[in-house]
């Protein structure tokens, strides 16, 4: 248990004592000064006395526990922790949400999520990354005034992947929408289940090195499948291999080339991707 606080919040274990020990301290003041406060109304101690002291308590706790924190040196810790209970509660409101597209291609998906979020007072399609200066989501991204970062491969695989530059834009979430190169350990621990990708076809099918674009389709055609799909997944170290968050599937003819059938599978993409990632983000109903 200790061990799986440790990881969630992210902290070594004398931290972790110090945060015990303030929840400790500050409950117990809460549950004191509530009393003190409630003795100090002479109401006689009835159901009603009850519910007035939880009520109490409850809008006196993170004052407690902030105060007490100051004392342990965790102040820090305890104000984003109130923070995001806040967020989750609805009570605060949340920050917008900052993402960055990785793409390498045409850019047609990355053109439906920006659509998606122009308005979105939520969700913020920030920057867009490109490894290819001539691709075509790069002068969409300059139409669309969304700021470009351009990478090279040294830096990317064997330098700090880009860290700096995306904590500068402060991007919260990674979508991968046709970038062809594998995305380094460096990056997938600093997004933790916070970078996902886009394959066109029905992952494990058809998936890992090399298969991409026209590859897959001609793969499918090939092998006379009788459907192809798409995969939404979150990524990890390796090729296509995430765990699966959305698939949808599409009947393929005896007539469909590859590329008639990149046509209907570009069509399921644009039709799932931007709300997929919306619900990821927003939750459903938003
Ligand atoms: C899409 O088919 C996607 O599945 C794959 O790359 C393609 C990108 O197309 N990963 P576009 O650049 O978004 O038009």
């Amino acid at each position: 248990m200790f061990n799986r606080l440790k990881h969630k919040w992210k902290v070594g274990g004398l931290q972790l004592l110090l945060i015990l020990c303030t929840f400790a301290i500050g409950g117990s003041l809460t549950g004191y000064a509530g009393k003190r406060l409630m003795n100090l109304t002479g109401l006689e101690k009835n159901a009603l006395w009850f519910v007035l002291y939880i009520l109490l308590v409850t809008l006196l706790w993170p004052f407690a526990v902030l105060l007490i924190s100051v004392f342990f040196g965790q102040f820090r810790f305890f104000s984003g922790y109130l923070r995001k209970v806040g967020q989750r509660m609805n009570i605060l409101p949340r920050p917008v949400r900052r993402i960055a597209i990785f793409a390498s291609g045409a850019g047609s998906n990355a053109m439906k999520i920006i659509g998606e979020f122009r308005d979105s007072p939520k969700v913020v399609v920030a920057l867009i990354v490109c490894n290819k200066p001539q691709a075509g989501v790069v002068a969409l991204a300059e139409k669309e005034r969304i700021p470009v970062l351009l990478i090279e491969k040294e830096r990317f695989f064997r330098g700090d992947a880009y860290l700096r530059e995306l904590q500068d834009a402060d991007i919260s979430f990674i979508v991968l929408a046709g970038f062809l190169w594998k995305v380094p350990p460096a990056l997938i621990q600093a997004y933790p289940r916070k970078i996902i990708n886009i394959h066109p076809a029905l992952l494990p099918s058809y998936g890992g090195k090399g298969m991409y674009g026209q590859f897959v389709h001609q793969a499918v055609v090939d092998a006379g499948d009788s459907k192809s799909g798409i995969t939404i997944h979150y990524v990890d170290e390796h090729y296509d291999n995430g765990d699966v968050i959305f698939q949808a599937d599409v009947p393929v003819v005896p007539t469909d080339t590859a590329e008639s059938l990149a046509q209907k599978i570009h069509a399921l993409e644009h039709e799932h991707f931007p709300r997929v990632i919306r619900t990821l983000l927003l939750g459903s109903g938003n």
